[in-house]
């Protein structure tokens, strides 16, 4: 009798073994993520595949950033179905900022998946995908105030073994007037700082030799002993000594394994400390380079994209940065054609980038995107034709100062981290200086995960060539 109840009651999540595949899109912290999603999912007795005509259950994890993310992701999910004629069994899930966003919708209106998970609901996916083999569409995009995932650990996918992302934070309380991301990813938390250092920790005891700890904002990493604390100066003089900021992980990180490289992205112009540039400064093996988003050179129209600075204040951050580290590499990110730019607001975009000299930069079409400030508040009057040819002069004027850069870089030696094979070619091998660029050298008898000398030979817009000169034992 009690069997025959058990049999009625008690039904495993997964019964078989079964191949998960996944896609991902968007930024490091949605790779990040479905590492995390591979772990949950590896541990309730699925396998993970590279190839998706094995798959029993395809996740895509989705990116909402502009209108041309999602419509890559919705072609891609049609392709995907297709292999629904093959396998009728086969279960399609989206993941991330676009379940988020688009919740319901995805199931009823456009019926493109069996099920959507949001950002903070992984946990639940063994779950949702019990109910799909039920026979049922299944969807949480609950956000939390508290899920970091902090003690799980990542499956690594696609990993090259030498590189990887760790999650030191989730969500963004910036509410910068274009980006979707608040409201697909929720409010900011930091992660237990002592989670983290374990995951560096176990990531350095595999040989790894980089990691980048990824937030949105990662100079408002805040931890306070037994949780996250948002606002530091509500905090006690005592507690204020116990907590630890960004600086303080940045060093904790910096100290657990002397030749691993430590790298981080996002920085906001706005909370980007001296602290933090000190910290850099002191660590042979923090990498001198800082991603800084300026988005606009215009002190209007970064104040309508409420970025809370302005184009002095940027630039100053910019000097402070290679005052303190002359040879730091700085990167950034434009918007082109935002609500009301004009031609004027437009240009100090350009003289912003000559002025600040950044190494490269990623370079966008203003999307607007439903439910943001700037969609509710300000009407996308610049025309598709003119954020274009915009685009197309900020493209020139980076790249213009991209190959001088590069060009001055010929002589000179840099310490690279070997990552793999070049694209290219399998004779040469391709890795990043400490500044972030991409340098491609002769393999001869060097293998990824070594540090090699390298002098530049020749370069162009985005690479430097050049000759090992020897290999590196420390930092
Ligand atoms: N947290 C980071 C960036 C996150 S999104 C930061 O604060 O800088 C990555 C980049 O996408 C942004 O820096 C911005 O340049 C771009 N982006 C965000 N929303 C956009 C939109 N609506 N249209 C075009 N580009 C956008
Ligand atoms: Fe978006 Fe701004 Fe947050 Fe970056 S800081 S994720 S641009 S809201
Ligand atoms: Fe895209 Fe979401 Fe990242 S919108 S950029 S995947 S946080």
């Amino acid at each position: 009798m009690e069997s025959i109840l058990l049999e009625k009651h008690y039904k495993p999540i997964v019964t078989k073994v079964k191949n998960l595949y996944i896609e991902s899109y968007g930024c490091a912290m949605n790779f990040a993520d479905s590492e995390v999603v591979a772990s949950i999912l590896t541990q309730n007795g699925y396998v993970t595949t590279t190839i998706e005509e094995d798959a029993d259950v395809i996740l895509i994890n989705t990116c909402s950033i502009r209108e041309n993310a999602e419509q890559r992701i919705k072609h891609r999910l049609i392709h995907l179905r297709a292999n629904k004629k093959r396998n009728n069994e086969l279960v399609i899930g989206i993941l991330g900022c676009m379940a988020e966003r688009l919740k319901k919708s995805l199931l009823e209106d456009e019926k493109l998946v069996d099920i959507v998970a949001g950002p903070d609901s992984y946990r639940d996916l063994p779950k949702l995908l019990s109910e799909v083999e039920d026979g049922n569409k299944s969807i949480n995009v609950l956000l939390s105030l508290e899920e970091t995932y902090a003690e799980i650990s990542p499956t690594r996918l696609n990993s090259n073994g030498v590189t990887a992302f760790v999650s030191i934070m989730r969500g963004c309380d910036n509410m910068c007037s274009f980006c979707v991301v608040p409201f697909t990813r929720g409010r900011e938390r930091s992660r237990d700082a002592e989670s983290i250092l374990n995951e560096v920790k176990e990531l350095s005891t595999l040989g790894y030799k980089e990691v980048t700890l990824l937030g949105q904002n990662v100079d408002s990493y805040l931890w306070f002993g037994g949780g996250p604390k948002k606002e530091f100066n509500k905090l006690t003089n005592e507690e204020q000594a116990q907590s630890i900021n960004f600086a303080k992980l940045l060093e904790m990180v910096a100290l657990i394994d002397s030749n691993m490289r430590i790298r981080f992205s996002t920085s906001h112009p706005k909370d980007i400390t001296d602290d933090v540039l000190f910290t850099m400064a002191k660590y042979a093996n923090i990498c001198k380079y800082v991603h800084l988003p300026a988005q606009s050179g215009n002190s209007r129209i970064l104040e309508l994209m409420n970025r809370n600075y302005t184009r002095e204040w940027y630039m100053s951050k910019v000097n402070r940065i290679r005052e303190i580290m002359p040879n730091c590499g700085i990167s950034c990110d434009i918007i082109s054609g935002f609500c009301t730019e004009t031609e004027e607001d437009h240009s100090d975009t350009l003289s912003l980038i000559d002025l600040a000299q950044f190494d490269f930069s990623y370079m966008y079409n203003y999307s607007e995107r439903p439910g943001t400030l700037a969609a509710r508040k300000y009407a996308d009057d610049v025309s598709d034709e003119v954020k274009g040819r915009r685009l197309t002069e900020i493209i020139q004027i980076q790249n213009s100062v991209s190959k001088l850069k590069n060009a001055n870089r010929v002589g000179q030696i840099y310490r690279v981290l070997i990552e793999g094979n070049s694209k290219k070619s399998d004779l040469d091998l391709k890795g990043r200086s400490d500044q972030n660029m991409v340098v491609i050298f002769p393999k001869e008898n060097y293998k990824p995960g070594q540090y090699v000398d390298v002098v530049i030979e020749r370069s162009t817009t985005t690479t430097l060539v050049g000759k090992a000169l020897n290999l590196v034992l420390s930092l």
